[in-house]
């Protein structure tokens, strides 16, 4: 299958975490984003791009015991700490996935909802990854994305640029949100009905 590449500058990966959790805490980030996004025990999430696991954790509590949550990384010296800060919180119901820059490698129909937080701007080969994210959601299954509106270059991604190239996958954004005092927005999208053939994509330009 042949995607089209990306027409503007891929941010270079640099830290498993974005900001400090406390400084986001202190804006109530997660709290702000899991209410927007109604997540309540028994949804299925996979945290993508998880880092150091802000969101990862922050799920675990608020889903509970029984919960389904996918952390996935491209960075296995990433997920390595992940897996041994969450041994050492006892957070439990947590599995690791290691992605690669075109597939999060989720099983099918496994969640119902993808959280991007702060790395959609790293996203090697988005057409490709999106449309490779597909399968994995549920029929009503959701994409957020959390991000800063700044060029991709300076690790945001606007959000004109977002909606397209997430609309020329099939995705279809039913939510915005400035997360101000937090940094960046929140945009959820819907689960395309059908996605486009690969070489029938058409790239986003600048
Ligand atoms: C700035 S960190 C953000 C971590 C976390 N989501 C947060 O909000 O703190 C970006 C993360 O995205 C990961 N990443 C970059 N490209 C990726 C891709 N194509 N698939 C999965 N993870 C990716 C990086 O390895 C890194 O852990």
């Amino acid at each position: 299958m042949r995607f089209p590449p990306v027409d503007r500058p891929v941010a270079p990966i640099i830290s498993p975490a974005y900001s400090t959790e406390a400084e986001r805490d202190r804006h109530r980030e997660a709290e702000r984003v899991m209410n927007r996004l109604g997540v309540t025990p028994g949804m299925r999430v996979a945290d993508i791009g998880a880092g150091d696991g802000y969101y990862t954790v922050r799920l675990a509590k608020r889903l509970g015991h029984g919960a389904t949550i996918y952390a996935e990384d491209v960075s296995q010296p990433y997920l390595d700490r992940l897996a041994a800060r969450l041994t050492h919180e006892g957070v439990a119901g947590v599995t690791l996935v290691h992605g690669t820059p075109a597939d999060p490698r989720l099983p099918e129909q496994s969640v119902d909802l993808a959280l991007l937080a702060h790395m959609y701007h790293e996203i090697e080969h988005p057409y490709e990854f999106l449309y490779r994210l597909r399968p994995a959601l549920s029929p009503s299954g959701r994409v957020a994305v959390i991000d800063n509106d700044k060029p991709t270059r300076e690790h945001g991604t606007p959000p004109v640029l977002l909606r397209c190239e997430l609309g020329a996958v099939g995705y279809r954004q039913i939510d915005f949100l400035s997360l101000a005092p937090a940094d960046g927005y929140l945009a959820v999208f819907a689960r395309p009905e059908v996605v486009p053939r690969p070489e029938a994509i058409q790239p986003c330009r600048r």
